[in-house]
């Protein structure tokens, strides 16, 4: 079995290997001549320097939506002589966040300026996985630029998502090396009036990438350690997405508490306060925070599974939060927020049962004791049904379930029921089962579903769906 420190040391080559083309490309400003067939505006990394707010917090810059429309150009590149990550989307980890509103046309061109092949996946969209729409099946060689085009509906969820690089085999170390960023789609809780006006902050977290002298870093919006600013009793609102290949972030702000209002795309029907929010990988949240007496605090991660050696982390510090300036009386926090679909008493079109599986004698790392085939169709499922999952984790270690196209309302974890709500994404316990009602909607077509650790995704720990008239 390849251990993920093995993987990263034949990457490592792999990446030099291409180095002096890509590099030399990018330095003599030709990056893009492989990009032939592209109609859509190119925008180079020059064009793009990353937002400071006012405290000097770093946001990722933005393209967003005009008209309907929003038409990008990523090219995805390697540069062993970058001291933070190896690989960014024009030239920037993270690359730029994408803002769209249901009912928009999304374009992106994906240049591959990368030594191996890539493609792209939009994780949470509920977008037709088909086409040169979300499918991550397309495999974009080096030198080659592929037009993707999505139609969002104009009920989509509004929050936050992200995109990634899906190549199967090749996900965990081009994540790892820096590739990802972030999409927000518009509209519901900004819209909410308790909300509106509230101070944004966006922190896309990173880690570890490996930085030029080889130390792990944890990044947060690319920065290690920066800092952000908040009156003392102001409200701000917070996106926070783990947008690490294998890492969990149990998050923790020292003195304060978390005002969770969404959970990955998806706003909660109530505000759910708590000390702790843990994020796997591919997990996002929004929470307001409400800034404490003046002093400062450390947003960390606390340590994490010290009983499970293979993914014991320690404790990190990521971001440094200053409380000062002018107290502002607190506003009273919002209790209820948007009213969700509810599946709970809906009438099912059938169940199924998938586990997730390491293995000493089969595949290292499988669902339902195969390991992933391209080809294969594992579950076949009508268009327009709902259905209940029950997904189980026979191994001692955690899994991340996540389902591409569909999100799902969790309905209990372990046997306990959990207040409703949708999510793509999900922490399965070690040993331990949770339990999904989803509904088939508007999408025909094969995507996958898979455990959000991208190692064991590489290492098959993924199967295919195919929905059919
Ligand atoms: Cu975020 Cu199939 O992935
Ligand atoms: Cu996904
Ligand atoms: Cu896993």
């Amino acid at each position: 079995m390849t251990t993920l420190r093995d993987q990263l040391t034949l990457t490592r080559r792999h990446v030099l290997a291409g180095t002096a083309a890509v590099g030399a490309a990018v330095v003599a400003g030709t990056s893009l001549t492989t990009s032939t067939s592209s109609d859509v505006p190119t925008v180079l990394a020059q064009d793009a320097s990353p937002a400071a707010g006012e405290d000097g917090f770093v946001e990722p810059m933005q393209y967003a939506s005009e008209d309907g429309q929003l038409s990008v150009t990523l090219q995805a590149m390697a540069d062993e002589t970058a001291t933070i990550a190896r690989m960014g989307y024009n030239g920037m980890t993270p690359g730029p966040t994408l803002r769209m509103r249901p009912g928009d046309t999304v374009r992106v061109a994906l240049v591959n300026a990368l030594p191996e092949m890539t493609n792209i996946h939009v994780h949470g969209l509920h977008v037709s996985p088909s086409g040169n729409s979300d499918n991550i099946f397309l495999h974009i060689e080096p030198g080659q630029t592929f037009n993707y085009e999505y139609a969002i509906p104009a009920d989509h969820p509004p929050g936050i998502y992200w995109y990634h690089p899906h190549p199967h085999g090749h996900t965990a170390l081009q994540v790892l090396n820096g590739l990802a960023g972030a999409i927000i789609v518009e509209g519901g809780l900004d819209d909410l009036p308790q909300l509106t006006g509230l101070r944004e902050r966006l922190m896309l977290i990173q880690g570890p990438l490996q930085g030029q002298d080889r130390s792990a870093l944890h990044l947060v919006n690319g920065q290690e350690r920066p800092t952000v600013t908040i009156q003392p009793g102001e409200t701000q609102r917070w996106r926070i997405a783990n947008m690490s290949a294998n890492q969990f972030y149990n998050l923790q702000l020292v003195g304060h508490q978390f005002h969770c209002i969404a959970t990955d795309g998806n706003p909660l029907p109530e505000r759910e306060t708590m000390d702790l929010l843990l994020l796997g990988p591919g997990e996002r949240a929004e929470v307001l925070v409400q800034g404490g007496a003046a002093g400062i605090y450390e947003l960390r991660s606390l340590a994490w599974a010290p009983d499970i050696p293979s993914q014991t982390q320690e404790q990190v510090s990521l971001v440094t939060v200053v409380s000062g300036g002018d107290p502002v009386e607190p506003m009273e926090l919002p209790t209820t927020l948007i009213p969700i679909r509810d599946l709970g008493d809906a009438n099912l079109d059938g169940r199924r049962e998938i586990t997730f599986q390491e293995s000493s004698t089969g595949p290292a790392f499988n669902i339902d004791g195969k390991a992933f085939v391209m080809d294969r169709v594992d579950q076949v499922v009508k268009l327009d049904t709902i259905e209940e999952w029950t997904i189980r984790n026979e191994s001692p270690e955690w899994h991340p379930f996540h389902i591409h196209v569909n999100d799902y309302q969790v309905m209990s974890i372990n046997g306990s029921p959990v207040t409703p709500r949708w999510e793509d994404t999900t922490l399965i316990p070690p040993h331990g089962e949770f339990v999904m009602r989803t509904h088939f909607k508007d999408f025909t077509g094969r995507f996958v579903y898979h455990c959000h650790i991208l190692s064991h995704e590489d290492a098959g720990m993924m199967a295919t769906i195919e929905v059919v008239e």
